[in-house]
C-alpha cells in the first residue's frame, strides 16, 4: 500500500540510484524490525532434494553480491538467488544501462554482470545470518574467451559450493557478448559434462550434494529447447530455470525506449517465458524440475507458471512495479490456495 506512494518518488531517480536506495531502505527497515518477517504458513515442497518453505523465490540480479540477504529474507521469499557472480570483479557496461518502461511494467537492462567477484560474494554470505535456501548464480567474466568459459564456471562452482543450497549456471544473459552461444548443443554438452564431473568431486570433498540448475533464455525456438532438454536429461542436471530476459521487442515495439539494447523483463516477457516452461515440461516429463520466471506481477501470473509445469517461481521486475510486499502476497495466496496441493515435481 505504502509503496503506491513511494513509487512515483523512486521513479524520479535514475533507476540505478533508485535500486541502491531501495535496498538500503530495506536493510534499514529489516534492522529496525519493520519488515513483515520470514514465516509464511505454507506446506513445504521438496524440489532438487531441497525443502522449500514456500515456492516464491527472488530471481538473480537484484542482489548480485549477496549484500542484502538478511533483509531480503524478511520479505516472505521461500528462497533467494544471488549473483550473477564472476571469478574476478568487473564494472559491467557503461552507464546508462538500466531503463524503466513504465507503460509496459517492464525493465530493459544491459548491466553486463557488474559484480564484486566471487571472493567478495562468499565473504558477504558468510557474514550474513541467512539460513534459508540460497541459490548462487555464476557466470563468466566479459573478457574470458568463450572457449575458456568452462574454466570460469568451474572456478566459481568450486568456490561457492560450500555455501550454496544450489548453484545456477547462467548461460542466458544477453549482455555478455556471445554468452548465449553456450546454449548451443556442442558447447552445452561440453560445459555440462565438465560441471557434472566437478559436482561429483566436490560432493565427495564436502560430503554434501549441491544441485546444479541451468538458466536459459526465452529467445529459443522449439528445436533448441528440445535439444537443451535432451542435454539436461543426459547430464542429470538438477533443475532448469526458465527464463532470463528477452532481446525481443515485439510487445513494446511502439515505444521509443524499445530501441535500447539489453534484456527486457517484466510483463511483456510473461507469455513467452510461460510458453518455454510449458515446452520444457513437455520434453522433460517431470524428470527435471522447472523454476518459472518472467513477468510474474500477480498471484494469477504465478499460478500460470505453476500450471504450465513449474515447481517453483521467481520474481524480480514485479518487485519494482508492485513493491517488496509482492513476494509475501503471492506466497500467502499460493499457500492457502489450490497451488499448495502440488508438492513435488520430480
Ligand atoms: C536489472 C536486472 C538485472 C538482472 N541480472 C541478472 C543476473 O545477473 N543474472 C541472471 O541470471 N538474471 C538476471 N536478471 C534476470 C532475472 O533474474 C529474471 O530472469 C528476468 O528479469 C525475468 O524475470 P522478471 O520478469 O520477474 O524480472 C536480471 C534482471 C534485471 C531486471
Amino acid at each position: 500500500m505504502l509503496y503506491q506512494f513511494l513509487r512515483p518518488l523512486l521513479f524520479q531517480l535514475n533507476p540505478e540510484s533508485a535500486h541502491r536506495l531501495s535496498l538500503a531502505a530495506i536493510d534499514q527497515l529489516g534492522w529496525w524490525g519493520l519488515l513483515p518477517g520470514a514465516v509464511i504458513d505454507c506446506q513445504p515442497r521438496t524440489v532438487m532434494g531441497l525443502t522449500f518453505p514456500n515456492p516464491v523465490g527472488l530471481a538473480a540480479g537484484l542482489d548480485k553480491n549477496g549484500e542484502h540477504l538478511d533483509a531480503l529474507a524478511l520479505l516472505g521469499f521461500g528462497f533467494i538467488e544471488i549473483g550473477t557472480v564472476t571469478p574476478r570483479p568487473q564494472p559491467g557496461n557503461p552507464l546508462p544501462r538500466l531503463f524503466r518502461v513504465p507503460e509496459a511494467h517492464a525493465i530493459i537492462n544491459r548491466l553486463g554482470f557488474n559484480n564484486h567477484g566471487v571472493n567478495q560474494l562468499i565473504e558477504n554470505v558468510t557474514q550474513s545470518s541467512y539460513q534459508g535456501i540460497l541459490g548462487i548464480n555464476i557466470g563468466k567474466n566479459f573478457d574470458t574467451p568463450l572457449d575458456k568459459a568452462a574454466e570460469d564456471y568451474l572456478l566459481c562452482l568450486q568456490k561457492v559450493y560450500r555455501y550454496a543450497s544450489y548453484v545456477t549456471i547462467n548461460i542466458s544473459s544477453p549482455n555478455t557478448k556471445n554468452l548465449r552461444e553456450l546454449q548451443s548443443a556442442d558447447a552445452l554438452d561440453h560445459l555440462l559434462s565438465r560441471l557434472k564431473s566437478s559436482q561429483q568431486e566436490l560432493s565427495q570433498i564436502h560430503g554434501k550434494y549441491v544441485p546444479i540448475a541451468v538458466k536459459i533464455a526465452p529467445d529459443l525456438d522449439t528445436t533448441q529447447i528440445e535439444s537443451i532438454a535432451a542435454l539436461l536429461l543426459k547430464h542429470r542436471i538438477d533443475a532448469v530455470i526458465a527464463t532470463n530476459t528477452t532481446i525481443s521487442r515485439e510487445s513494446i515495439a511502439n515505444l521509443p525506449i524499445a530501441q535500447e539494447t539489453g534484456g527486457l523483463s517484466g510483463a511483456p516477457l510473461r507469455q513467452r517465458s510461460t510458453t518455454i516452461v510449458q515446452q520444457l515440461h513437455g520434453f522433460l516429463q517431470n524428470a527435471i524440475p522447472i523454476v518459472g520466471v518472467g513477468g510474474i506481477m500477480s498471484v494469477d501470473d504465478a499460478t500460470e507458471k505453476l500450471n504450465a509445469g513449474a515447481s517453483l517461481i521467481q520474481l524480480y521486475t514485479g518487485l519494482i512495479y508492485h513493491g517488496p510486499g509482492l513476494a509475501g502476497t503471492i506466497a500467502r495466496a499460493l499457500c492457502t490456495g489450490q497451488a499448495s496441493q502440488k508438492t513435488e515435481s520430480a
